[in-house]
């Protein structure tokens, strides 16, 4: 058995709401502390999370770091044009963040270990471990090791007053931030199955969107977008109303196959509204201010950059150095770019920036700043190794 001083990793939902009596009887720890992190959850998670934690655990903490979500993982998640898969990471980004407060707590509190709710079947399960092993730390993951059932859960939630919320007729998982919004789980596990319009709460169906184009002009400076139709917004706001307005225009969901890191493949739908809008527009900007050699190997790097940010690995050294390389190319990625967002589609209209590498002048139809017989000695050699190489075809 157990004993001392447990921090919990808590939600508010049933998992980790039965964890605190698990904790206590089946582990025989002597203090529970729970502690929720506020990333952009519905204000009302957050809400029951504290009440459930002030009841049910001997100790509770809720922890605001939506700013430091924004601005520590949502904005280099921006400038590495992050995304896996096609899914923009949400949940992913925000898993480090929730760990690295509750190891605060945890210090504070000199627990002895760090619990939390995930199955074994998923992602967050490693994302959390690492941070929580990095600190030093022993895990206790009740969910993964005592392999419980649903039902199993809410008999014993039902014996330990434990109130329990879920609803049978919808019995989604549903994770949420400024980020993303996902929707797993019930017959959604089909992956045949085509998602009922009830799952989603930010985005309307395309096909009930307004019929007229709304755009939107985003700005960035360095990479980081600070302002919204004009109007310069703090990073939060800025989402939020993004949120919004491609929301109402129906842009933004996700249907898609992941590769969770353990192998297994997931069916996933998401909502991401804003995220979908920033990353065009950011891609975009990219493609007006930096090389064709920087653009190229950004690629790759923006790739590793999101299976490493998938995996929570947040701190393998490799994930540092692509970062300093992705800040030095955002130094030059200022401007603006115009979206036109319609009926579920977005779309950029229009590029604008400072720092571009374009010259109408050179590029035009209409100008003879470039002298186009230069081309002729550039054309002479150009696919010299292939033409040689068709030439011996030929003999
Ligand atoms: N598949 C995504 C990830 O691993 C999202 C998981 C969200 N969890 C949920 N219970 N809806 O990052």
């Amino acid at each position: 058995m157990e004993k001392g001083k447990v921090v919990l990793a808590f939600s508010g939902g049933l998992d980790t709401s039965i964890c605190i009596p698990l904790l206590r009887e089946h582990y025989g720890f002597d203090e529970i502390i729970t502690v929720a992190v506020d990333v952009g959850q519905p204000e009302a998670d957050i809400t029951r999370a504290t009440e459930k934690g002030r009841k049910l655990a001997d100790k509770h903490y809720t922890i605001d770091a939506r700013e430091k979500f924004v601005t520590d993982y949502i904005f280099p998640s921006i400038k590495a044009n992050g995304s896996y898969e096609g899914y923009p990471m949400g949940t992913a980004l925000a898993r480090p963040l929730i760990a690295e407060e509750i190891v605060k707590v945890a210090e504070k509190e000199g627990a002895s270990k760090i619990a939390h709710g995930c199955t074994g079947r998923g992602n967050d399960q490693l994302r959390f471990d690492f941070i929580f092993r990095s600190a030093g730390y022993d895990i206790v993951a009740p969910m993964r090791e005592m392999n419980l059932t649903r039902e199993w859960e809410i008999c014993y939630a039902q014996e330990h007053n434990v109130p329990v919320t879920v609803a049978k007729d919808k019995p989604y998982s549903i994770d949420e931030n400024f980020w993303s919004r996902s929707i797993e789980g019930g017959n959604l596990e089909d992956p045949a199955f085509h998602p009922p319009e009830e799952i989603y709460a930010w985005t309307v169906s395309p096909k009930d969107a307004p019929d007229v184009m709304e755009e939107v002009r985003i700005e960035f400076e360095q990479g980081v977008p600070v302002a919204l139709n004009g109007k310069r917004l703090p990073g939060i706001a800025l989402i939020q109303e993004l949120n919004q307005i491609a929301g109402r225009n129906g842009v933004g969901r996700n249907d898609m196959i992941e590769d969770r890191v353990l192998g297994l493949k997931a069916r996933e739908n998401y909502e991401h509204p804003a995220a979908t809008v920033l990353l065009a527009a950011h891609r975009d900007l990219e493609h007006l201010v930096l090389t064709r050699s920087e653009l190229a190997f950004k690629h790759i790097v923006d790739d590793k950059w999101s299976e490493l940010a998938y995996m929570g690995l947040v701190h393998e050294p490799l994930f540092y150095a692509l970062n300093a390389f992705i800040d030095k190319t955002q130094e030059r990625a200022s401007g603006f770019v115009d979206l036109g967002l319609y009926k579920g589609s977005v779309r950029v209209l229009g590029r604008s920036s400072d720092l571009a590498l374009y010259s109408d002048d050179l590029v035009s139809f209409d100008s003879t700043t470039i002298d186009q017989n230069h081309a002729v000695g550039f054309s002479n050699y150009f696919g010299l190794q292939a033409r040689l190489f068709q030439n011996l075809k030929r003999r």
